[in-house]
């Protein structure tokens, strides 16, 4: 690699944070021998975006990266996302007739800035179901279970029905569980819904909704939560839980045009 100054940068702050840490917490040579073995652990259970997930560092680099002046607020994608969900039009059905939970509909605007409607935006969304596992996780979902794109009618307006998700506890059987576990901390997140929303001629949004009142927003895994992003399940009339959740996309412009405010911390679990 030829010399890069921004390499020398990060690399001459990530020694003196790490050394910073070593002295102050006399790290012994055993406790740093165990650490070194922990890498080779997570990079042979291939956990090392999940590591990067439950150091926060994901979602900070996502904010660094996607903050943009007048657009909904973005979020990871995690691990769980697939591309290619079957297209449905609004108002689209996207998990089984009969699946179990709490009936959800999910309705809200796409807009662009300024507030005009984007007709015909796509909002590709996934969730879990009541059993707290993504559809690639558990044999006994069909395939496409709780996930599909619904395409926006010509005012922007999108609506899908599903169930209410759950909050479920990350991938624990590897090395970052067994951290977490060391460290006392959980690995939940609280219930959401990833969107990525796309219309022609604007940034595309990655981000999730939450819930009002769920136990974990405050102690995510990930430190994901914005409060922007949470949202009240109201009842319906007809049993149903209802949801709304609009959405604000800007135009595709420089690089540039970036803000330059620094993003906020969310708590950790
Ligand atoms: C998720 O929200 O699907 C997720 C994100 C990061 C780690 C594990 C799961
Ligand atoms: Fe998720």
């Amino acid at each position: 690699m030829q010399n890069n100054p921004r390499v020398a940068e990060v690399l001459a702050r990530v020694t003196q944070a790490a050394h910073e840490v070593v002295r102050d917490l006399q790290v012994t040579e055993d406790e740093w021998r165990q650490a070194l073995q922990f890498v080779r652990n997570v990079v042979e259970a291939d956990e090392v975006v999940l590591l990067s997930d439950v150091l926060g560092l994901s979602v900070l680099v996502d904010e660094i990266t996607h903050r943009t002046n007048g657009a909904t607020a973005s979020n990871v994608e995690g691990p769980f996302y697939r591309p290619g969900a079957p297209l449905h039009e609004s108002p689209a059905l996207i998990c089984r007739r009969d699946e179990p939970g709490e009936p959800l509909i999910v309705t809200g605007m796409v807009r662009g800035q300024g507030g005009d409607p984007l007709p015909r935006a796509i909002i590709d969304v996934w969730h879990t179901a009541l059993n707290g596992l993504y559809d690639v996780q558990d044999d006994d979902q069909p395939e496409w279970n709780c996930r599909g794109r619904v395409r926006a009618d010509g005012a922007g307006r999108y609506e899908f029905r599903t169930v209410v998700p759950v909050s479920y506890g990350i991938p624990s059987d590897g090395p970052v569980g067994a951290l977490l576990r060391a460290a006392g901390r959980t690995g939940y997140r609280p219930a959401h819904i990833h969107y990525k929303v796309t219309a022609e001629g604007h940034r595309s949004l990655t981000t999730m909704v939450f819930f009002m009142g769920d136990k974990w927003l405050d102690q995510d895994a990930i430190g994901a939560v914005k409060s922007e992003l949470v949202r009240t399940l109201e009842n319906g009339e007809d049993g149903c839980r209802q949801l709304t959740f609009d959405v604000t996309l800007v135009p595709h412009v420089a690089r540039s045009d970036r803000p330059v405010s620094p993003p906020a911390v969310a708590a950790i679990g």
